[in-house]
């Protein structure tokens, strides 16, 4: 990320959003979660999102991946009070078994709050994603497409891969491709941002 981008991430509108208009909408499509749940975070950023994690989502417990250790250092001023309910990696959410020694099916529930339009390889990321939901659990998604990077204002303020970026559409798709069920989304301004959860299914095809 960029200065910009990085003085904006850490900013208060930023919190203000995450918290009054993503986290309600993410809730709508995929619900609190279940006491006891093992939650991840990929690119957690200043850990805010792992905070809402705990707060509003239910979570018991979150650990939280950042491919840049400025952010992890950050995350861990904040989360601290949280003791071992959360556990912090520096590395990439394309390799979730290095950063973290994720297993197969090893969380209730993934949060991505604005994180996989940064990655180059992002259907890696989300085949990550995939592999270490457990059955019934979820996918929380914040997302920002490729409608929105050909902007030529995002393209002067911030710096984002460039090619094989993904619209709404095709962000889904790659969920269903690598065996989850999108439970709702929705798209905001003309299709910028989009937004929804997903599952995993149980061995029936039921949920949860
Ligand atoms: C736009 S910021 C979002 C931060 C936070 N989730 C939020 O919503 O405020 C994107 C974050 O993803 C991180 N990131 C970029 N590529 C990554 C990767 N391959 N694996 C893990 N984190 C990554 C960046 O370091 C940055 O903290």
């Amino acid at each position: 990320m960029n200065r910009t981008e990085t003085g904006l991430v850490n900013s208060p509108p930023r919190r203000w959003l995450q918290r009054t208009y993503e986290v309600p909408v993410l809730l709508r499509f995929g619900g609190r979660l279940l006491p006891g749940t093992r939650a991840l975070e990929i690119g957690c950023g200043s850990g805010y999102g792992s905070q809402l994690i705990l707060e509003r989502f239910g979570a018991d417990t979150v650990d939280a991946v950042d491919l840049d250790p400025t952010m992890i250092c950050r995350a861990a001023r904040r989360l601290a009070r949280y003791g071992d309910r959360v556990r912090l990696a520096q590395g990439s959410a394309t390799d979730l078994r290095a950063a973290l020694d994720a297993d197969d099916e090893s969380y209730g529930a993934v949060f991505d709050f604005g994180i996989v339009h940064h990655i180059p390889d992002w259907r890696k990321a989300t085949a990550e994603v995939a592999r270490v939901i457990a059955p019934g659990g979820r996918f929380y998604f914040e997302e920002v497409t490729s409608h929105a990077l050909a902007r030529p204002a995002y393209q002067r303020l911030f710096d984002h891969p460039a090619d094989d970026r993904f619209s709404a559409e095709q962000f889904l798709d790659e969920l269903t491709r690598n065996g989850l069920v999108v439970l709702g989304s929705l798209t905001r301004i003309q299709g910028d941002y989009l937004l929804g959860a997903a599952a995993k299914p149980v061995s029936t095809g039921g949920e949860r």
